[in-house]
């Protein structure tokens, strides 16, 4: 224990020093850029090598975190809300980039992708020139820059102190900041909504802070808190967007099993979320239809990627990102063997993303009791991917989206051989219990509800239980949600 105690020190301790090294490197860099966009014109070819310093050393804080803040406080400078210490070697640059913003009245920024060099020195001209006129610096920024299309740095305000990353993560439980990030998602897919017909006026980046919020808790998953465990969450009356918050989590799940960057599984979930976009220009006559779909209405019904695509495009700001949203949108139902739809020509090489979430997108809509449909068991569905795995789904994919759910996928309700009845709140890490995983008893076998307890089933005392079969949640009346988050 002690060596394992000490391990973990010693990494968390190179772990500072690396963020540490990489946050001066920021500060030095940026600091010239700025200072050569205030003295030069932007023609200059001196802009090639501050411009380049900025972007590797970004590229380098992008490694491990999916955004990248940076704040000023009184006279420190936070980067992902780690204090950047101040010597001798950076003294000008961090006195004179701490000493700029905040005079003209910015607390910082965020920015959700690394932008190209170009961009860069852009947003290094832009910065210079700008000058608040109100105390609300960051807002004016905010609207100068998204006017310029620079819709992947967002401003933020002053503040007095900054908490540490380790304090907020204390303050605020997971549980609450999980459930609030979801709340927020299904918000900005109603929101989407209103603007379907000027969707230049959809926030995409308070889209992308909520996917980025859902990835770090993604790296949150134990014990006592499911991330994948989000997605059991059902609302029948708000289905598309509930279901499009629902394939995101399962994708950022799936993409973080996959061992995807955090700056990958941003790209993953945003295009996740945006995936049945056009799907809210499909009259609810035929989204909620509970018989079959006419030729019409099915023809209606196979336009929803390519309308996704023509909303997608006409977003602020185009990026390699965005792009893969557009990709995500339009191939999601295409299939690995190009069967399924719309058909092209010349058939396309689906990208890894529009693999991942056809995946998710089966088996949360599979999973989710509709008015045409109930609810097929998460064993189900398992065995039904398995089935098609090669046809219409990745094969490799399909058998890591197994080891990521387990035999018994988190969520499901189940019946142990004692007549209880179980929700699995846990897949079990080790490969060759995969069909053991960790469950909460929560009904005894003559229908009294149970103190639950988490109980790993490959434990040796629990060697006589055994998961005999899935059974419906509803139909025991268990609100499956509240034992996962
Ligand atoms: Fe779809
Ligand atoms: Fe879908």
């Amino acid at each position: 224990m002690r060596n394992t105690g000490m391990m973990e020190a010693a990494g968390a301790s190179s772990r500072d020093a690396q963020i540490n090294l990489n946050g001066r490197e920021f500060v030095r860099a940026f600091a010239a850029l700025i200072k050569t966009a205030s003295i030069y014109d932007p023609k200059n070819t001196i802009f090639n090598q501050p411009v380049e310093a900025v972007h590797k050393s970004v590229s380098r804080l992008f490694d491990d975190n999916a955004t990248v803040t940076v704040d000023v406080v009184v006279d420190e400078i936070y980067i992902n809300r780690n204090l950047i210490k101040m010597d001798m070697a950076i003294f000008g640059s961090y006195k004179q980039l701490g000493e700029d913003l905040l005079s003209k009245n910015l607390g910082g920024f965020e920015l959700s992708a690394n932008p190209n060099m170009d961009q860069w020195k852009q947003f290094a001209v832009l910065l210079a020139r700008f000058k608040a006129s109100t105390e609300e610096g960051w807002r004016e920024a905010n609207e100068l820059f998204s006017r310029q299309g620079m819709t992947w740095v967002t401003f933020t305000e002053k503040k007095e102190r900054l908490e540490s990353a380790e304090h907020v993560a204390d303050v605020k439980s997971r549980r609450t900041r999980a459930l609030r990030n979801y709340t927020q998602a299904l918000s900005v897919m109603r929101e989407a909504m209103t603007h379907l017909e000027d969707p230049d006026k959809i926030d995409t980046r308070q889209a992308k802070r909520v996917v980025h919020n859902l990835v770090d808790l993604s790296f949150e998953d134990d014990d006592d808190f499911s991330f994948m465990g989000l997605s059991s969450i059902k609302n029948h009356d708000e289905y598309t967007y509930n279901h499009m918050v629902n394939v995101c989590i399962i994708s950022i799940a799936f993409g973080q099993k996959l061992g995807l960057k955090k700056s990958h599984m941003g790209e993953l979930g945003i295009s996740a979320l945006f995936h049945d976009y056009g799907k809210l220009f499909i009259p609810l006559r035929i989204l909620n239809k509970s018989t079959k779909f006419t030729d019409e209405e099915w023809e209606i019904m196979k336009s929803h990627p390519l309308l996704a695509v023509r909303l997608l495009y006409n977003l602020k700001g185009v990026s390699p990102s965005s792009i893969k949203r557009l990709l995500v949108a339009m191939q999601h139902h295409i299939n690995y063997n190009a069967t399924g739809y719309p058909a092209f020509r010349v058939p396309q090489k689906l990208h890894l993303y529009s693999r991942i979430v056809s995946i998710a997108d089966t088996y949360d809509a599979m999973t989710t009791r509709r008015c045409y449909q109930e609810p097929f068991a998460p064993d189900f569905v398992l065995k039904y991917l398995l089935s098609e795995a090669g046809r219409k789904y990745d094969p490799i994919l399909i058998k890591a989206f197994i080891n990521t759910l387990g035999i018994w996928p988190v969520g499901s309700c189940v019946e142990l051989n004692t007549g209880h009845i179980a929700v699995v709140c846990k897949t079990n890490p080790r490969p060759e219990h995969l069909e053991r995983p960790y469950i909460k008893v929560v009904r005894d076998r003559s229908g009294n509800m149970m103190d639950p307890q988490l109980r790993d089933l490959s434990h040796p005392s629990q060697a006589s239980l055994k998961i005999m079969r899935c059974v419906d949640s509803e139909k025991y009346n268990i609100n499956v949600p509240h034992y996962l988050v």
